[in-house]
Formats: structure tokens, C-alpha cells, sequence
């Protein structure tokens, strides 16, 4: 693929996120593939970012998500941003718990937002009923035992009314939701808030209300429904997660907890 040079349109020197996050850079591309491979590309040159610094897209045109499936967005439309953390207050055994903090933070977010209740659906999609209206791309970099950075890809449905036809039945916005426009730049501001809050709990150790949060708010929590375990289809019902991200779920009785590969929601 030949090389796009991506226009900054501007950089401000924001307020965005407050305290921690304060005098931060919100870097905005009118279009690049991927903000998430954009600030990767960016940690590689000499000049070092800061921690809380926002690679915003309006255009993303080759937006990644988790098991290389593609991200789409319309122009204009939607969230599409990066932010970047050092969290080496955390082993990199413990990175789950950087996972239920952006979810947890966006679904609180979200929830002061809409009519209707947010769900996590594992390990790190937002929910609204059956249809997904936010996903979380992480991307770590580590050295030896030390976490180094955190690339948190963050894609919000915001004003979108329109999707491809093999993800609409199971994709919603918040324009869907609101039957109105939202700010961009106000949203993106409440994330930030959000996702600092959470972030500092998680520095301050106290990762159990933000484990408890997310388990409350699991998508099909208690409820018994149809996966795919190794391709084959059973019926099981969400029971909780384990502080290291295994989905627990439960089939006739019997308890089995599994990573991201070895199960897959039927919806
Ligand atoms: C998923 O649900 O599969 C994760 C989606 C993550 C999408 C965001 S949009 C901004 C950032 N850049 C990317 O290429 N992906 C993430």
C-alpha cells in the first residue's frame, strides 16, 4: 500500500481531558487508515508523546478491530480516536484490567446519554440491546515484564444512521438511540473525563469496583443463550469474568471460564 501523508488539520492545546490528562495534545487527521497505527508509527520516532496524547480521525478509512476484523465509519460521522497510555504502574499479567477500565468508563459514559441501558459485551464491546454502538482496540507494547504503552483504540456509532448491510441488524448509534445529532468534540470531552476516572482508580488499586461495574453490566449476564464453542453450537448463560478475562459461563449446571478464541456469542 502506498504511504498517505495524513493532514493535520490542527493541534490544540486542549483542555480535553482535565487533571492528568491536562495541556494534552488532541492531534486531528482529516484521514489516515488508523489512528491506532498512526500513533504506533508516531512511538517510533525520536521525539517522545505524551501519556493521555489523542490521535483523532475524521476520515479512517482502514479502521482495525479486535480479531483483524475491519472498522467501519463514515466520514464525519463518528468517534474514531487512539489515546495513549503508559501504564506501568500495572504487570503486564494484569492487562485485563486496562480492558474493564476503557469499558467500564465508556459505558458510564454512555449511559448518561441514552434511554437505554449499556451493556460489555466480552470482552470490550459497548451494547445497546443486540446491536454494537462502540468497540475498544488495545494495543500494548511491552518490554520484558515492563508495560511500556498502551494504544487504546476507541471507534463510538455517534451520528452514523446508515451501515453496511452485513453488520446493520447487529450495529446501532447513538443518533439511532437520540433521534438527534451530538457533538463530536462534547462527546469526546465526557470520554475523556470518563476514561481519566476510571484510569486513576485503576493507579489507585482500587480495580474492584471497576471489576465489579463491568461484571454487573455484562451483555447477556444471566441469561441463557446460544455460542459457538470450537464450532459447535450450545446453549450456556454468562456468569461473571475472571480477574484475568476468562468469560465464565455456565452449560447445565457445569462452570467453564474461556478466552477470546475459544468462544463466540451467537446473536
Ligand atoms: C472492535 O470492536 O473490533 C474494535 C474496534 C476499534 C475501532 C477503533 S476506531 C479508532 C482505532 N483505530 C483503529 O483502527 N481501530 C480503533
Amino acid at each position: 500500500m502506498g504511504t498517505i501523508t495524513p493532514l493535520i488539520l490542527f493541534v490544540l492545546q486542549s483542555n480535553t481531558f482535565s487533571g492528568l490528562f491536562d495541556g494534552q495534545n488532541v492531534i486531528t487527521l482529516q484521514r489516515t487508515p488508523s489512528t491506532n497505527e498512526y500513533l504506533k508509527n508516531e512511538l517510533t520516532k525520536s521525539t517522545p508523546l505524551r501519556e493521555g496524547t489523542v490521535i483523532m480521525a475524521v476520515d479512517q478509512y482502514a479502521g482495525r478491530g479486535q480479531k483483524g476484523a475491519v472498522w467501519v465509519s463514515e466520514p464525519g460521522k463518528n468517534l474514531t480516536f487512539s489515546l495513549l497510555l503508559t501504564p506501568t504502574f500495572l504487570h503486564p499479567r494484569h492487562q485485563f484490567l486496562l480492558t474493564v477500565a476503557i469499558s467500564v468508563a465508556i459505558a458510564k459514559c454512555l449511559e448518561t446519554l441514552l434511554p437505554e441501558p449499556v451493556k460489555i459485551k466480552w470482552p470490550n464491546d459497548l451494547f445497546v440491546g443486540d446491536r454494537k454502538i462502540g468497540g475498544i482496540l488495545i494495543e500494548n507494547i511491552l518490554k520484558g515484564n515492563v508495560w511500556k504503552s498502551a494504544i487504546v483504540g476507541i471507534g463510538i456509532n455517534v451520528n452514523q444512521t446508515a451501515f453496511p448491510t452485513d453488520i446493520a441488524r447487529h450495529t446501532s448509534s447513538i443518533y439511532h438511540l437520540l433521534h438527534q445529532e451530538t457533538d463530536l468534540l462534547t462527546l469526546l470531552h465526557d470520554l475523556g473525563r470518563h476514561i481519566e476516572q476510571a484510569y486513576n482508580e485503576l493507579k489507585q488499586s482500587a480495580h474492584e469496583n471497576l471489576l465489579a461495574y463491568y461484571r454487573q453490566h455484562l451483555y447477556r449476564l444471566n441469561e441463557r443463550h446460544p455460542f459457538l464453542v470450537e464450532g459447535i453450537r450450545v446453549h450456556g448463560t454468562v456468569t461473571g469474568v475472571t480477574e484475568n478475562g476468562r468469560l465464565q459461563v455456565t452449560f447445565d449446571g457445569h462452570m467453564a471460564d474461556f478466552d477470546i478464541k475459544e468462544i463466540a456469542f451467537v446473536i
